[in-house]
């Protein structure tokens, strides 16, 4: 066994897993590192052992334990105190939180918003090519496409997206602890007046079904309300914006690639498949051993930390032979992009039409897309879990 590597690290390309996990990715399907508190927890590398441990209920996600592995002290801040809605709990809790939201996020439900992400993607990108050429396309395009449809689908007002994406911004990489608590309670109660203004005056997204179910007996209170609020504004914008951004990048890295696209767009659900299993941007899950675990000949003990980099089960070659090459002709289905088991990202479907309808359409609009800069200069995400571009300078 190769000796503990800190976790999280820095990618040194944005696009392929930190280096220094290198030496880590040698020990399938198992290996250790450290985190920053100097708890050592596993770190699991194989793909076969990955889908097993995430489908085993005697891991747990309660970060409210003691010994559950939290990858930042921020995180650890935040997440010791009160665990998120839906990630944060076990079945049957989970559950029952789970089972009030899947019609929301069926796949027939999101495949009826894609006129509407379409109509969005087209009004930004008018935009774009009015205002530009360069344009810097985070903030014009890869955050806003998902920021607005995910208003819409919740019940949020846009108007309000600088203030939610400044706080969730805070939450995810604020510089500080205290930063990271002040940006959460900012969140939860810009979120619990919006709460008490829909049981006022009911509306018709997500959240206000949620709050008509809060009315009812055995349905959500004010703050289990907001906390559920809360994951789906926060997941339902930050991440797909990340794979908007990096994919966007990726692909004008992968010129033969992108040429590939062009000539065929009916291969871009595939590709969006391809990229997120290359991508990997949710970067790190992480559980806790309820019971004694066995798997692949080693035994997890009851109270171990287990964390899942998903860049690098991604790319396992027992799966995937030569992960780390681009390649539509693959099959990237099972990946594990989306997690796995009865966490399995709830909003996969529509992460996957905003992404087909934003990068789709991007590529096909601006024939001559490219970067502005050089492309080691341009910044992205450092350090924790959440990979993408800090901006993105085009031109074309
Ligand atoms: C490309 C974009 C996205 C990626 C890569 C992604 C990734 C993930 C991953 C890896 C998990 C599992 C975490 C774990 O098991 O520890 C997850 C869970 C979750 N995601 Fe996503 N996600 C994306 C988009 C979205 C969107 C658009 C929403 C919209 C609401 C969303 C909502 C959630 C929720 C609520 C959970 C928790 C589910 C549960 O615990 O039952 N995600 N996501």
């Amino acid at each position: 066994m190769t000796e503990a590597v800190a976790f999280p690290q820095s990618r040194s390309c944005p696009y392929h897993p930190p280096t220094a996990y290198d030496p880590l990715r040698e020990n399938r399907p198992l290996a250790r590192v450290t985190l920053w508190n100097g708890q050592e927890v596993w770190f699991v590398t194989g793909h076969q052992a990955a889908r097993a441990l995430l489908s085993d209920q005697r891991l747990s996600t309660d970060s409210t334990r003691e010994d559950f592995p939290l990858p930042t002290e921020r995180a650890a801040t935040v997440r010791r105190r009160r665990r998120a809605a839906l990630l944060g709990w076990d079945d049957p809790e989970h559950n029952v939180q789970r089972r009030m939201l899947i019609p929301s996020f069926s796949l027939r439900r999101t495949e009826g918003l894609r006129p509407r992400i379409r109509a969005t993607v087209d009004r930004l990108l008018d935009a774009v090519e009015a205002a530009g050429p360069p344009a810097e396309l985070v903030s014009t395009f890869a955050l806003p496409v998902p920021s607005i449809v995910i208003c819409d689908l919740l019940g949020v007002p846009y108007e309000d997206h600088d203030f939610f994406e400044e706080q969730s911004r805070r939450l995810l990489r604020g510089p500080t602890a205290a930063d990271t608590e002040d940006a959460l309670s900012q969140l939860e109660g810009y979120l619990g007046d919006l709460v008490d203004r829909k049981r006022q005056k009911p509306g018709e997204g997500v959240l206000d079904d949620l709050v008509a179910r809060g009315l009812q007996d055995g349905g959500p209170d004010r703050e289990e309300l907001v906390q559920l609020a809360s994951i789906l504004l926060v997941a339902g914008h930050e991440t797909t914006a990340n794979m908007i951004s990096l994919g966007t990048y990726t692909l004008l890295r992968h010129p033969e690639r992108l040429a590939e696209l062009r000539a065929d767009p009916a291969l871009v659900p595939t590709a969006v498949e391809e990229l997120l299993r290359f991508l990997s941007i949710a970067d790190g899950m992480l559980r806790v051993a309820r019971e004694d675990v066995e798997v692949g000949g080693t035994v997890i003990r009851a109270g171990e930390g287990v964390v899942f980099s998903t860049s690098v089960i991604n790319r396992d070659d027992a799966v995937y032979p030569e992960p780390d090459s681009l390649d539509w002709a693959r099959s990237a289905r099972h990946h594990l992009a989306f997690g796995f088991g009865i966490h399995q990202c709830l909003g996969q479907n529509l992460a996957r039409a905003e992404l087909e309808i934003a990068l789709g359409t991007l590529f096909r609009r601006f024939p001559g897309l490219r970067l502005a800069a050089p492309a080691e200069e341009i910044p992205f995400k450092p350090g924790d879990t959440i990979q993408g571009m800090l901006e993105l300078p085009v031109t074309w």
